[in-house]
């Protein structure tokens, strides 16, 4: 098990206080969706559920719903019904797609997940095998950085440009937006104890005393910025 899935795991009973911004992410996402007769859906990174449940009520024709996350307590926490069908399977791992129960999907959708692809070229280049239509959300480099600037570290994750770049090589059309959020904290120590709690440092590497007390004097921002690519891509 790599770091990132344990901080998820660690956290996933308490996580809903810590995705403020995802829970915006997926809301955004689900709403950025056509209306279609989709019939078969697959969710990557699908976390407690926040796509399933706006989806859910915007989409009526979904007959299989298949969610896929590499951790087993995030699943639990999934909703079940009797259209969902869970996958406990890591998208770095280099068979992952056999574990999925169908090979093409209506409608291919990521929320908040793919920026801890180890190999972006692996992860996308099989996941376009899979649909037509793609539709994702993925937090980019640009995610805590003047916090990173100011503790002179590189971000551990995609920067915009190298996402849309991959994309472009597995999907004939796609379109990208850049959102950006804050979210305000009373102080530095706060800030760092969201990064690590939210799910979104996973793969950061453990700040030395050293650095924290040094952002603690030196942060010059009350709050944290995040950067979130949405991508609408098609074959
Ligand atoms: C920030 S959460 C987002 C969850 C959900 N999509 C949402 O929008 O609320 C990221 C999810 O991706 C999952 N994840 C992280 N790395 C993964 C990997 N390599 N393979 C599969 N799932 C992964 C985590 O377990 C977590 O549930």
């Amino acid at each position: 098990m790599s770091n990132v899935i344990q901080e998820f795991s660690r956290f996933a009973h308490q996580y809903d206080h810590y995705n403020i911004i995802q829970v915006q992410v997926a809301k955004i996402l689900a709403e950025k969706i056509p209306l279609d007769n989709y019939s078969t859906l697959l969710d990557i990174g699908c976390g407690s559920g926040e796509i399933f449940r706006k989806l859910q009520k915007k989409i009526k024709t979904f007959e299989l719903f298949v969610v896929l996350d590499s951790s087993e307590k995030m699943l639990e926490i999934h909703p079940q019904t009797e259209i969902v069908t869970k996958v406990c399977a890591n998208f770095n791992d280099k068979n992952f797609i056999d574990a999925l129960p169908l090979k093409q999907y209506d409608l291919l959708l990521s929320s908040s997940a793919l920026q801890w692809s180890n190999d972006l070229d692996f992860t996308v280049g099989k996941l376009s095998t899979l649909s037509n239509r793609f539709y994702a959300a993925i937090f980019t480099s640009g995610t805590f950085k003047t916090l990173h600037r100011t503790a002179n570290i590189n971000s551990p994750i995609y920067s915009a440009e190298k996402l849309q770049e991959t994309i472009l090589e597995y999907y004939n059309d796609a379109s990208f937006v850049l959102h950006h959020y804050t979210l305000d904290f009373d102080s530095v120590r706060e800030m760092l104890q969201y990064i690590k709690k939210s799910g979104v440092s996973g793969g950061e590497k453990k700040l030395s005393y050293r650095q924290i007390k040094y952002l603690m004097e030196k942060y010059p921002l009350d709050h944290l910025e995040f950067e979130v690519l949405f991508v609408n891509a098609k074959n």
